[in-house]
C-alpha cells in the first residue's frame, strides 16, 4: 500500500469460539456484558472509530442465523455482514476474508472477545497501515516477569521483559499482505494471531500502543473487570 491510497477499510471479527475457559454456557461472543452481547459491544467499538466501513463477523456454525438477526436489530455506523466461522480462529478469519469487496484495501482483524477496545486504538492501527506499515498490532509492555519452563516445569531461562509486548487486537494489514499470509498458512501450525502468519512471510510487523481496556475477556474474572469498566463508562455518560 502507498500512503494516500483511498480504498475502504473492513474489520473481520472472529466470533466463533466456544469460550470454554469462561465456563459452560452460550458461545463466548453471545454472552452478555452489562446486558448486551459481547459481540455487539465489539462491533459498536469498531463502528464508533469512524474508520471502519464494513464489519464481517465469523459466527459459530450453529448460531449464524441468530447472530445475523441479533446484529440486524442494532444500528451501527458501518455495514455488517455475518459468515460461518470455522474450527479454529485462523480458519474463522480465513473464511471472513473470502468475498471481501474489491475496494477494501485495509483489513483489520479484531477478536469479538475484546469488546471494550477504545476507538483511539482502532484509529491508530488504521492510520499506521495507511501511512505505509504493511502490518500493525497494538501492544502493551509486559508487567510480570516471564520465565520459560521445560516439560517438568523447571525454569529454563528468564526472558528480558523490556523487549516484550503483550499483543492485542485489532491488528491491521494491507489487504494483499493478509491474503498472502493466509494463503501460505500451514494448517498444522495454527497461529494464535494474524500477525504471526504475516511474520512467517518475512514481512515486518509494527507495534503501536495498545490499551488496557482492549484486554481479552477469557476467564470469569475478566467478566467482572469488563462489567466494572462498562459501569464506569455509563456513569461518565460515555455509552
Ligand atoms: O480462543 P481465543 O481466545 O484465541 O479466541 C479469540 C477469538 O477468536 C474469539 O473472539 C473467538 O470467538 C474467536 N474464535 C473463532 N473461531 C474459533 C475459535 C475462536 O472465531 N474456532
Amino acid at each position: 500500500m502507498t500512503p494516500g491510497d483511498l480504498g475502504r477499510t473492513a474489520a473481520l471479527v472472529p466470533a466463533a469460539g466456544r469460550g470454554e475457559r469462561l465456563g459452560p454456557g452460550a458461545p463466548k461472543a453471545l454472552r452478555p456484558l452489562g446486558g448486551i452481547p459481547m459481540l455487539v459491544h465489539a462491533v459498536r467499538a469498531l463502528a464508533a472509530s469512524r474508520v471502519v466501513d464494513l464489519v464481517v463477523v465469523a459466527a459459530p456454525e450453529d448460531d449464524v442465523e441468530a447472530v445475523a438477526s441479533m446484529l440486524a436489530d442494532q444500528e451501527f455506523s458501518a455495514e455488517v455482514v455475518v459468515v460461518t466461522g470455522g474450527p479454529t480462529r485462523q480458519d474463522s478469519v480465513a473464511r471472513a476474508l473470502l468475498g471481501l469487496p474489491d475496494d477494501i484495501d485495509v483489513v483489520l482483524v479484531h477478536d469479538a472477545a475484546r469488546p471494550l477496545v477504545p476507538a483511539e486504538v482502532v484509529g491508530s492501527v488504521v492510520s499506521a497501515v495507511r501511512s505505509g506499515h504493511p502490518a500493525v498490532v497494538p501492544g502493551l509492555p509486559v508487567v510480570d516477569t516471564i520465565k520459560q519452563v521445560d516439560a517438568a516445569c523447571d525454569v529454563e531461562r528468564t526472558v528480558d521483559r523490556e523487549s516484550l509486548r503483550a499483543i492485542q487486537t485489532p491488528q491491521g494489514f494491507d489487504r494483499a499482505v493478509l491474503q498472502r499470509a493466509h494463503a501460505a498458512a500451514d494448517l498444522d501450525a495454527v497461529a494464535t494471531d494474524d500477525a504471526g502468519l504475516v511474520e512467517r512471510l518475512g514481512t515486518r510487523v509494527h507495534v503501536v500502543p495498545g490499551h488496557e481496556e482492549a484486554f481479552k475477556v477469557t476467564t470469569p474474572l475478566d467478566v467482572v473487570i469488563a462489567e466494572a469498566i462498562l459501569a464506569r463508562r455509563r456513569a461518565a455518560g460515555a455509552v
